[in-house]
């Protein structure tokens, strides 16, 4: 069985075609690598398995069930989706990486926090920063960190290193290598840098809504 299920998927808005027939199956530990050129409903698929959209018509399934027979809010522990511009809230970066843990009614582990912190090159002071003094590369990635801390089952990337120097994208894509080796996470990734979509084993290209290439690790890049 595989984990996500996607069938003739559509989804229109404004009386117009965003995605139009959507096939897609994702299984556990795949890498999938979303392109396509701008405006093309990259985004829009994504926001579709997030369930912060909802399909116009279609099916998806995630773990063999329809999306419409899970709780949102739980759904969404499970799989990530991390904006293409970052959302932040509250007043500081602490308040951010706490939120995990709130919704989950659990204390704040201060020490992973820091921890992940310094994985992505930015120093435990920054806990205490104003969401407000944050460059965008910043708020990129303490968004990737909340998202991670509690590792989700599938994890959405949507351009999360747009706003990166290739110093510290380097850094995000090792990172989310070792996640991926260490546990079984499946990531989906929009990306617009072809050396980036490269890392993933799975690719997709959507033009207009639709997806006019797939393929493989053994294709390579097919845009
Ligand atoms: N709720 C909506 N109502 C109307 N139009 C929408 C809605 N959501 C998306 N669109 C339109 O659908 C198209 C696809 O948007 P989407 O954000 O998915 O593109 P994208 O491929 O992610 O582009 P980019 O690479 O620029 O981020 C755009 O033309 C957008 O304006
Ligand atoms: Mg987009």
């Amino acid at each position: 069985m595989s984990l996500l299920e996607i069938k003739n998927l559509s989804f229109e808005a404004a009386n117009k075609k965003i995605l139009e027939n959507i096939q897609l199956t994702v299984d556990e530990g795949d890498f999938l690598s979303i392109t396509g050129p701008s405006g093309s409903g990259k985004s829009t698929l994504l926001k579709i398995i997030a369930t912060i959209s909802s399909k116009t018509s279609g099916e998806f399934f995630y773990n063999g069930k329809p999306i419409e027979s899970y709780e949102p809010t739980e759904y969404r522990k499970e799989v990530s989706y991390c904006f293409q511009s970052p959302v932040l809230f509250g007043e500081t970066v602490k308040d951010n990486l706490a939120f995990p843990y709130t919704i989950r009614e659990m204390k704040f582990d201060e020490t992973k926090a820091v921890e992940y912190l310094k994985t992505v090159g930015l120093p435990e002071e920054y806990l205490d920063k104003t969401i407000n003094s944050l460059s965008g590369g910043e708020k990129q990635r303490i968004a990737l960190i909340r998202n991670v801390l509690f590792q989700p089952k599938i994890l959405l990337l949507d351009e999360v290193t747009s706003a990166l120097d290739e110093e510290n994208r380097q850094i995000i894509w090792k990172w989310l290598q070792d996640m991926r080796q260490k546990t079984k996470m499946t990531i989906l990734m929009i990306s617009h840098n072809e050396e980036e979509a490269a890392l993933a084993d799975k690719h997709i290209h959507i033009v207009t809504g639709k997806i006019v290439g797939k393929g493989g690790a053994e294709n390579g890049f097919t845009s």
